[in-house]
Formats: C-alpha cells, sequence, structure tokens
C-alpha cells in the first residue's frame, strides 16, 4: 500500500516537473484569483495553499495577509512547480511571506487544528477524498476552507494525467460542488460556477463547525 502510494506521488512529480516550463499560468491564475475573492480568507492566522504550484494562490494570499502574519504555507510535490512559485513570489515582493515545503500534501505536514485558512486551486482532483478529510484534522473550529474544482462536462484530463486524477467525483452543478464540502463534514457551505472561455470551473468554500 505504502509503495503504491509512494510510486503515485513519484509519477505526480514527474508530471508536473515536466509540464511545469508549459503550465498554463492564463487558466490557473484566473481560477486561482477567483478562489481567493470568493472566500475572502482572514488576514491573518495560519494559512496554506495546499498542491500550490506555482503559488498563484499562495502570492495572492501572502499579498493579502497582515504585515505581522505568519507565512502562509505552500506546499506541492513538485520541485519544478515550486521554484516558479518562488521566481513569482521574488517578483510580487512577498518572498519573505511564504513558507515553501515540496513535499506530499496529504496528510497535510502540520498539527490537528492548527490552520485558520486552507486554500486548494486546481488541485482536489488529484489529491482526493482523503484531503478533504486531513483538511477537517488540520484546520481549528471555525477555520475556512476553499476549493476548485473542474467541472464534469467539458474536463477531460490528456495524457499522463488521466491516470493521476483521484477518485473524487467531479460535479456538474454548484449544488454538487458546495455538497462535496457538506458531505466531508464542513458546514456553510457555498459554491460558484466561473466560466473561462469553455471551460466551467466550481469555487467552494465552507467552514469548520466552532
Ligand atoms: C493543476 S496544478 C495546480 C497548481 C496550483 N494550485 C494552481 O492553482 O496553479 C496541480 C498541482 O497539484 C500538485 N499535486 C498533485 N497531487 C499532489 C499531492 N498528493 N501532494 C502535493 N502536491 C500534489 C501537482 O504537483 C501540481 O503542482
Amino acid at each position: 500500500m505504502e509503495d503504491r502510494a509512494q510510486d503515485r506521488s513519484s509519477r505526480i512529480t514527474r508530471a508536473f516537473d515536466e509540464l511545469a516550463p508549459d503550465y498554463d499560468h492564463g487558466h490557473h491564475d484566473a481560477v486561482a484569483r477567483a478562489l481567493i475573492d470568493f472566500m475572502r480568507p482572514a488576514t491573518s492566522g495560519a494559512a496554506a495553499d495546499v498542491a500550490c504550484g506555482s503559488g498563484a494562490v499562495a502570492v495572492a494570499l501572502a499579498a493579502a495577509r497582515d504585515a505581522d502574519a505568519s507565512p502562509v504555507l505552500a506546499i506541492d510535490l513538485s520541485p519544478a512547480m515550486i521554484e516558479s512559485g518562488r521566481e513569482r513570489a521574488e517578483h510580487a515582493g512577498v518572498a519573505d511571506r511564504i513558507e515553501w515545503r515540496v513535499s506530499e500534501a496529504v496528510p497535510l505536514p502540520v498539527p490537528a487544528a492548527s490552520l485558520e485558512s486552507i486554500c486548494c486551486a486546481s488541485s482536489l482532483h488529484f489529491l482526493g477524498a482523503g484531503a478533504l478529510a486531513d483538511w477537517r484534522r488540520a484546520l481549528r473550529p471555525g477555520g475556512q476552507v476553499g476549493f476548485t474544482m473542474p467541472a464534469a462536462s467539458g474536463f477531460r484530463a490528456g495524457g499522463v494525467f488521466a491516470e493521476l486524477v483521484a477518485d473524487l467525483p467531479l460535479p456538474d452543478s454548484v449544488d454538487a460542488a458546495s455538497r462535496i464540502a457538506i458531505d466531508a463534514g464542513f458546514v456553510s457551505a457555498r459554491a460558484e460556477a466561473l466560466r473561462l472561455g469553455r471551460r466551467t470551473v466550481f469555487l467552494v468554500t465552507a467552514f469548520m463547525t466552532r
């Protein structure tokens, strides 16, 4: 079982390391910005950008946080994606407000009930349902989660990525998208459809009970 998980992590690392130079920043940055606008996460308290890739969320989060807030934890398996995130953070002037970590993100390397906000853009369909359960462990009471999911219709993972999509069914409506959070045990879930050209992405946010 451990070998299979290790093999999967290695395949994800390879796939995204190879993709990094051609990563579609236009689409993914728009999704990440929309997620932050939709969530309006707390400007203080510990925050994580899970499967951060090139850090679109981490950089936006870091820029919007209080000056004395702790650094955003930005975690991803792919060293190449993280490297591109570091460069982005340098350009944006927030390099000292982000702690980059090359690591498996499920489970998150944080104590239980330690995070105020968890953000995850364009990645939950690779992480799978186990991530949602782990976020409930990692968030403090009242903490907020925000994630995006591609709409089932129109989404087709190509090539090597097709084998890396996880066990979580993709939503086909706003209701189905918020149900992902509710079924995982979160409360006060909201979802919205974001249309980008021919692609639809659902933005979801929800909270831990207090
Ligand atoms: C489509 S990219 C999204 C990246 C970024 N969040 C964004 O909005 O551009 C998916 C990312 O998930 C990462 N990833 C997938 N599974 C992971 C896992 N189990 N642990 C850590 N990172 C993972 C990949 O390395 C990749 O960078």
